[in-house]
């Protein structure tokens, strides 16, 4: 089964669609794609044949978003914690995925005409080399697409990525680029692997199960959660516009959250910035103080000085991201 996956929707499924974009479309969504193995079990067919069909689910779910105008998706392939399943099912979903990124390497130009590009989130060092390579083949092979995006999140956990921000932060500090005041909610969101992303504004979750299971914890905190009980192998057209129309009953409230938070974050990082500042003046002013006028002005110059050191770290972390992606995929074969 192909990534993209052809085909048009029926009359009644287009003209629902056309109702559907009259309204706010979400840009961004988020799955959790759950319910293979009792998908499995319920048409006794094995369980890998229960994950296979969970990726046709995917490429047929892909061809619906774009279709009702949704250009980014991001999904749960692989959790950290799914290494803890059985050794035959982990080594099934690490074929199943080599396979999958294949295929995607097979399909390059039908990719670049959609001009779909693929990522994959997560700590790629914990899965075996040749699909590390294999999946940096593909990412490289994507990444200058940009019409639509698919993230996908394989041996990911949110924890693990937001421990891994911190870490680069650190990383920042050790080598000079940033000082530790520089650290924010900002720039921690600037560190996580969804950086390039805006933040989900819908999240799906199929099976009944209502938990996030540290998926997107940072990013799904102004986000519209849909929980349903459909089995994810079993997710139709219908499913995805009854969670859009939840999404669009509440965008009002979410949008008015997130404005909220923005407020709040450019508050907070002026007020760290006159704290430095405050500082600084203390030290080099002979403990004399300094007058508004020259306070506001040595703020302001404070915030063009942070935002240069921001963007060179930023930078340096992008370059040593893609150095390490790129040197993986010179060695696939
Ligand atoms: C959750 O159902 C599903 C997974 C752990 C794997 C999801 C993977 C795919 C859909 C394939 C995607 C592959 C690529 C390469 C993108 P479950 O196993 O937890 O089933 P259960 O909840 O019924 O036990
Ligand atoms: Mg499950």
């Amino acid at each position: 089964m192909s990534w993209i996956r052809e085909g048009e929707l029926n009359l009644i499924e287009r003209l629902s669609a056309n109702i559907l974009k009259a309204g706010p479309v979400p840009k961004h969504v988020a799955f959790i794609m759950d319910g293979n193995r009792r998908f499995a079990r319920k048409k006794h067919v094995d369980r890998q044949e229960g994950h296979s069909q969970g990726f046709n689910k995917l490429a047929e779910t892909l061809r619906w978003c774009l279709q009702l105008d949704i250009p980014e998706v991001t999904v749960y392939a692989f959790s950290i914690e799914n290494f803890n399943r059985s050794r035959e099912e982990v080594d099934g979903l690490m074929e199943l995925a080599k396979l999958k990124f294949l295929r995607l390497l097979d399909e390059r130009e039908k990719l670049e005409k959609h001009g779909v590009c693929i990522r994959v989130l997560g700590d790629l060092t914990l899965l075996p080399l040749d699909l590390q390579q294999l999946i940096a083949k593909a990412v490289v092979a994507t990444r200058e697409h940009n019409r639509c995006f698919l993230n996908v999140c394989f041996a990911y956990t949110s924890r693990h990525e937001m421990a891994n921000a911190v870490r680069e932060m650190a990383w920042g500090v050790e080598q000079g680029l940033i000082k530790a005041s520089d650290v924010s909610e900002a720039l921690l969101s600037e560190c996580l692997y969804s950086s390039n992303s805006p933040n989900p504004d819908l999240l799906i979750r199929t099976s009944g199960e209502v938990r996030l299971s540290d998926f997107l914890l940072w990013q799904t905190s102004h986000s519209c959660l849909v929980f349903q009980s459909v089995l994810w192998p079993e997710y139709s057209f219908w499913n995805l516009c009854d969670a859009v129309i939840q999404y669009q009953c509440n965008h009002a409230s979410i949008t008015k959250a997130r404005e909220l938070h923005q407020d709040e974050q450019r508050r907070q990082q002026l007020e760290a910035d006159h704290a430095c500042v405050a500082e600084l003046l203390h030290h080099h002013g002979n403990g004399k103080p300094a007058d508004a006028p020259r306070r506001q002005e040595a703020v302001t110059e404070y915030g063009v000085r942070r935002e240069a050191r921001v963007k060179d770290f930023l930078d340096a972390l992008r370059n040593k991201r893609d150095s390490f992606l790129t040197e993986l995929a010179s060695q696939a074969t």
